[in-house]
C-alpha cells in the first residue's frame, strides 16, 4: 500500500498491521502529509485549544537506578532536594493565578513522601482549588496506595511504560524493575478511575522499530487518556552516557501516528522535544500534540531535576516561561486556554456533534 494510503487508512480510523505502521514509521517522504492529517484530526476533536499542565517537580531523590536517569540512585553527583508541602501548595498559587487549572505533581520514588504524606497534600490542593485537576507522577506503587491519593483528590496519573518490550526493558532498567508491575499499574489506576497517562523514550539506547510496534500495541490495548513521549536525551551521569539522543524527525512521526491512533488522547509536545530543537514544541503542536507542561517548580530547584542534561526553561521563572509559551503556540496557529482541560472521551461523540 502507498503511504498516502496508509496515512488515509489510520484516519479512517482503520487499524494497521505491523508491517504497515513500520512503513509509516521509516519513511521521511511523506512527513508533511502525516503531520497536516494528524493536525486536522486534532482540529476535528480539540480545536486550536492547547491545554497547559503546571509541573511541580517535587523532589529529585529516587530509589530506583535506571540507566537512562539523571536522578538513578547511584548518580552521586546529583544534588538532591524535596519541596515542603508549603512549597508545593506556593508553586500551585502561583500558577494558579496564571492561569494554570492543572497540578502535576512529578518526583522519584522518594520514600520520604509515604502514603500519608501524599494523601496530606494532595488533600490540601484538592481543598484550596477546587476547580482544579491534580495529576500525580510518581512512580509504581500499591494499588492500595493509588486508591488513597485518588480518594485524597487526585484524577489523573502519569506512568510511562517506558518500553512495551520485556527484552528491551531489561537493558534500561536493574533486575529490581520489572514491566508486568508497570504494566500492572497502569491497569489498576484505570480500575480506579484515574485519567491515565503512559508513554515511551524515543530513540532510548537499544531501541528497534519493532520495540516502537510494540509500544503502539500495548497502548491500544490499555487505551490511555494521555500519551507522553519525548526524544531519548543523554545524561554524562549515567550509563548510557555514550548513546546518541534520540531524533526529531522519528518523534513528531510518532506524535501524528499517535494523534492518528488515539484522536480523542492528550498529547503533550514534551519538554524532551523542545531540548533537542528550538521549535521542537512548536513542532510537536503541528505534528498533532495539544498539551504543554509548562514548569512551576520554584527556579532555585529547576537545574537539579535533570533527568537529562541542557533541559530548557531551567532559569526562567514561572511566569515568564507562560508567557514565552503563549507566544510560541501562537505562533504556530493555535491558543492556550485556562481550562480543566479533561480528555474528550469517543463516547461523547454524539454531544460533539
Ligand atoms: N531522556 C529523555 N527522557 C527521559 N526520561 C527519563 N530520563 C530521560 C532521558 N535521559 C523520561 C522517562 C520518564 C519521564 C519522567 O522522563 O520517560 O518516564
Ligand atoms: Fe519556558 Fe519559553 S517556555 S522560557
Amino acid at each position: 500500500m502507498k503511504i498516502f494510503e496508509l496515512i488515509e487508512k489510520l484516519a479512517a480510523r482503520r487499524n494497521l498491521s505491523d508491517d504497515e505502521f513500520k512503513t509509516l514509521l521509516t519513511n521521511d517522504e511523506s512527513d508533511e502529509a502525516l503531520f497536516e492529517a494528524a493536525d486536522k484530526k486534532r482540529r476535528e476533536i480539540y480545536g486550536d485549544e492547547v491545554y497547559i499542565r503546571g509541573l511541580i517537580e517535587f523532589t529529585n531523590y529516587c530509589r530506583n537506578n535506571c540507566y537512562y536517569c539523571g536522578i538513578r540512585r547511584d548518580n552521586k553527583n546529583a544534588e538532591r532536594y524535596r519541596l515542603t508541602k508549603e512549597e508545593i501548595l506556593a508553586c500551585c498559587e502561583e500558577g494558579y493565578c496564571l492561569g494554570f487549572r492543572t497540578y502535576v505533581l512529578q518526583g522519584g520514588e522518594d520514600p520520604y513522601y509515604t502514603d500519608e504524606l501524599i494523601c496530606d497534600i494532595v488533600s490540601e490542593i484538592r481543598r484550596r482549588f477546587p476547580d482544579c485537576a491534580i495529576t500525580l507522577s510518581i512512580g509504581e506503587k500499591s494499588k492500595e496506595s493509588y486508591k488513597a491519593y485518588f480518594d485524597a483528590g487526585a484524577n489523573r496519573f502519569l506512568l510511562r511504560h517506558e518500553t512495551a518490550c520485556d527484552a528491551h526493558y531489561r537493558m534500561l532498567h536493574p533486575e529490581s524493575m520489572i514491566l508486568q508491575n508497570r504494566k500492572q499499574c497502569l491497569y489498576d489506576l484505570k480500575d480506579i478511575g484515574y485519567q491515565v497517562g503512559s508513554g515511551f523514550m524515543v530513540g532510548s539506547p537499544y531501541q528497534t522499530i519493532d520495540n516502537l510496534i510494540a509500544d503502539i500495541r500495548f497502548l491500544q490495548d490499555l487505551q490511555p487518556d494521555m500519551i507522553g513521549i519525548g526524544p531519548y536525551i543523554n545524561h554524562a551521569d549515567t550509563p548510557f552516557s555514550n548513546f546518541e539522543n534520540g531524533s526529531l524527525a522519528l518523534t513528531l512521526r510518532l506524535i501524528s501516528v499517535l494523534r492518528l491512533t488515539f484522536p480523542y488522547a492528550l498529547i503533550p509536545s514534551t519538554t524532551a522535544l523542545g531540548t533537542i530543537h528550538p521549535q521542537g514544541r512548536e513542532l510537536g503542536l503541528k505534528a498533532g500534540a495539544n498539551v504543554v507542561m509548562p514548569n512551576l517548580s520554584p527556579v532555585s530547584v529547576r537545574k537539579l531535576y535533570a533527568l537529562y542534561e541542557n533541559k530548557i526553561c531551567t532559569g526562567e521563572e514561572a511566569a515568564q516561561c507562560r508567557g514565552c509559551l503563549e507566544r510560541r503556540v501562537r505562533s504556530v496557529g493555535y491558543r492556550i486556554v485556562t481550562s480543566i482541560g479533561n480528555v474528550i472521551k469517543e463516547k461523547n461523540d454524539a454531544d460533539l456533534s
